[in-house]
């Protein structure tokens, strides 16, 4: 998939590019992002996700290409890029030796905001995050999940138009999973753009109205995530765990049906355009473990980067 420049968007990449010293991260890739989209950046470890989003939230400087937010550019604008900005680093970096509430607090100062709005705000944000009654916690008296929540709400100290989540559930319960999930969606109703890197393509499903999927500092394709899955997969994916000869009669029958199929292991995967009654009726009338499901976002990711291990 060949991704134009698009001058259009509140967030534009134009042959964006990151290279360290012996490393091309990023590789020249566009991308434009809408006001008030959920956009998501996926890609195997080392894809250049988080390279792409330090140089959005100017942590990081641009090799080549362009990068404008709200017009401006990333290199000339860095402040004022900063200012209508929300963080939510990979990395988590606050404070360990101040409490929860001055957490938010020091960090409001970066952004001039007055002690009395910050302690308001802060005591806002902690709230809707369920951590108030935590306000005055050390940080290491807090779970993964509320320092995660707590990196968000610091995230939205400045009332920012683009909020950057990089991983913002990774390592987290369902349950704090769940309700990252929600918030993200009611700060989205409240129209803030968000970018969001994750490896659950379960969360990118539900939270992005299109994702990137990344490779090797290249976008290999971006679009609403379901279209993009029914394109390129399918609509179901069947699942046969095969023992003995199974796996090579499998397989035989595939070619003579010409469906797509990958072999893993003893388990084949076969995938069908359109919920295919015969297939079905074959495979339940030959096989013993199998799982018939629709097509995922994670059979589109594995389809099109891999099964390898990057790192
Ligand atoms: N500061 C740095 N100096 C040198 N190389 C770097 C630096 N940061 C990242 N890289 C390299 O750039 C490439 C892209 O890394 P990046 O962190 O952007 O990947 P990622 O997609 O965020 O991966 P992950 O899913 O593991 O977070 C990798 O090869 C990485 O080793
Ligand atoms: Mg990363």
């Amino acid at each position: 998939m060949t991704i134009e420049p698009n001058s259009n968007g509140i967030l534009v990449g134009t042959n964006l590019t990151k290279r360290y010293t012996d490393t091309l991260a990023v590789d020249g890739i566009n991308f434009s992002i809408s006001q008030n989209e959920c956009y998501g950046f996926l890609g195997p470890n080392g894809a250049g996700k988080t390279s792409t989003m330090k140089m959005i939230h100017c942590l990081s400087p641009v090799t080549s290409g362009t990068l404008l937010v709200a017009g401006m550019d990333v290199m000339t604008e860095a402040r004022r890029v900063k200012s209508i900005m929300g963080v939510v680093p990979q990395e988590q970096n606050l404070d360990p030796d101040l409490t929860v509430i001055e957490n938010l607090i020091v960090y409001a100062r970066y952004f001039n905001i007055p002690l009395r709005e910050a302690r308001k705000r802060g005591e806002e944000y902690l709230d809707f995050f369920q951590l108030a009654n935590k306000s005055n916690s050390k940080i290491r008296e807090l779970s993964g999940g509320m320092k995660q929540r707590l990196l968000i709400a610091r995230g939205l100290i400045n009332k920012p138009d683009i909020l950057i989540l990089d991983e913002p559930t990774t390592g987290l319960d369902p349950q704090a999973r769940h309700m990252i999930w929600q918030k993200i969606r009611h700060l989205k109703k409240e129209g803030i753009t968000i970018v969001l890197t994750t490896h659950y393509m379960e969360e990118a499903s539900q939270l992005c109205d299109r994702v990137a999927i990344m490779d090797r500092g290249k976008i290999l394709v971006e679009g609403d995530p379901a279209k993009l899955v029914e394109e390129r997969v399918g609509k179901d994916v069947f699942q046969v765990w095969c023992e003995g000869g199974e796996k090579e009669e499998l397989t035989r029958d595939m070619k003579s049906f010409d469906f797509s199929y990958e072999q893993v292991g003893d388990i084949i995967y076969i995938f069908s355009k359109n919920g295919d009654e015969e297939l079905k009726n074959l495979i339940a009338g030959k096989y013993i473990k199998f799982l018939h499901r629709p097509a995922a976002l994670e059979d589109l990711f594995l389809k099109l980067t891999g099964r390898r291990l990057r790192d």
